[in-house]
């Protein structure tokens, strides 16, 4: 071994000799860690004993998916809101589907002003959603003001890891819809230090955070429920740019790339996922 600066290498002749200590290695790697699956967000919220009393609000509810599952789970009221009208038809048909209109309300409303009393809301799922086109602050501010005293919050989004480089940060959000102007603002705003300051401003507690990195994922490609497509995707894009930008435009195809690229970037701690429990402390 030789010392490179930073770190020790292996010469010409380490790097291509097979040793009982290198083959072990590879076969620890093929083992895998046991990640813990998507799943675990709903663990945690069984965890928190709410009731048929409680209320939840889903917000930036997407499709609607999580609202139904969470009614599973749990016997309390549930408002779904999000602002983008075909997700919320979308979850309409999913509530409907699944017999849960008297349990799920879905709502056009945006996270920066929920309509709904202060102090009235025990639980909030704030799932991949928080900073995505406005600012985290008012955010979580306003999710503090609906919460009863006591009440908790999950916050789960991905967050610029160790690993992104720069023009890479650029790029991605960029693709994903920040201005030129804004682009440095939203850099910083996916850095976990600014969502984390943003609730500690608003008057949480921090009670868990959990960095769940590239665990999720693994797990998927262990269990064969992701097939690693996006990869695939990613290359397509780059080698046929010309292509896909003169049939559908830049706009599109950044959107695309940042895309194809948000699961490769994740398993290389380009991206950082976390998911964080807040409590509204009791007065
Ligand atoms: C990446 S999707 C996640 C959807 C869902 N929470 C999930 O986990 O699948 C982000 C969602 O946030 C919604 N959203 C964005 N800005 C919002 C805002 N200001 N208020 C409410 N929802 C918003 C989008 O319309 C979209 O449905």
């Amino acid at each position: 071994m030789t010392n490179a600066g930073e770190f020790t290498t292996l010469t010409l002749e380490e790097r291509y000799t097979s040793t009982p200590e290198s083959k072990q290695f590879e076969q620890e790697l093929e083992q895998g860690f046991h990640p813990r699956s998507p799943d675990m967000l709903f663990e945690m919220v069984s965890e928190l004993g709410l009731g048929p009393e409680s209320t939840i609000l889903d917000v930036g509810c997407g499709t609607g998916w999580a609202a139904c599952r969470l009614a599973e789970r749990t016997p309390s009221q549930i408002l779904a809101i999000d602002l983008v009208p075909s997700l919320l038809a979308t979850t309409m048909e999913a509530v409907k589907a699944a017999g849960l209109e008297q349990r799920i309300t879905v709502r056009k409303a945006s996270i920066l002003d929920i309509p709904v009393e202060s102090g009235s809301v025990d639980f909030i799922w704030c799932r991949d959603m928080l900073g995505d086109g406005f600012p985290i602050p008012p955010a979580v501010r306003e999710c503090y003001r609906i919460l009863r005293p006591g009440g908790r919050m999950l916050v789960y989004k991905t967050f610029a890891g160790e690993f992104l480089e720069p023009r890479e940060a650029e790029r991605l959000y960029r693709g994903l819809g920040a201005a030129p102007e804004e682009l440095a603002l939203e850099i910083a705003r996916n850095r976990p230090e600014h969502a984390e300051q943003a609730f500690l401003d608003a008057g949480f507690h921090i009670e868990q955070k959990d960095v769940i990195g590239g665990e999720w994922r693994e797990y998927d490609i262990e269990h064969g429920e992701h097939s690693p497509r996006s990869g695939l995707y990613a290359s397509r894009l780059l080698r046929g740019r010309d292509s896909f930008v003169r049939k559908y435009g830049d706009a599109l195809y950044e959107q695309a790339l940042a895309d194809a690229l948000w699961f490769p970037f994740i398993l290389l701690g380009k991206l950082a996922p976390a998911v964080y429990l807040l409590k509204k402390d009791a007065a």
